[in-house]
């Protein structure tokens, strides 16, 4: 991915964490995924009082993604937490990745407050992701 392509999605991912829902952690993250199609689908994450229900950012721009008629995910950036240097995906999210991952290979962009950022691959994240057995 080039330079201006990955300060583009990695923007898109701050400015999506503006609209976090949290206040039950308080913990704002934001994510932007890129589709095969080119545009850049973003999401924020939304917590609930039924604390469970919460949908984390990443999972909220693939899912907003895959609405939208894309199913093929080129890349994703996410970006969160003020203390902590960069923000991991969860598991579940790295589950949700790999689902829609055009390869196993895409790049995931972990980035941090301070402007710093990692880059990984799907697989790297999500090694043995799992796979329908036959699919
Ligand atoms: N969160 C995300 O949005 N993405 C992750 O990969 C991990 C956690 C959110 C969920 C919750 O709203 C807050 O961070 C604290 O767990």
């Amino acid at each position: 991915m080039d330079k201006e392509l990955r300060e583009k999605l990695i923007s898109a991912a701050w400015q999506a964490r503006e609209q976090a829902y949290v206040p039950y952690s308080g913990f704002a993250v934001g994510a932007a995924a890129l589709g095969g199609d080119g545009r850049i689908y973003s999401g924020c994450n939304i917590e609930n009082a039924s604390y469970g229900l919460t949908n984390c950012a990443e999972r909220t721009a693939v899912f907003n993604m895959v609405s939208q008629g894309c199913q093929h995910l080129t890349a994703i950036a996410v970006c969160g937490g003020d203390g902590k240097p960069v923000c991991f995906p969860c598991g579940a999210c790295r589950q949700v990745i790999a689902e829609f991952a055009m390869s196993k290979e895409i790049p995931v962009l972990i980035c941090g407050a301070d402007g710093s950022w990692l880059e990984m691959t799907a697989d790297e994240l999500l090694p043995h992701s799992f796979e329908l057995a036959g699919e």
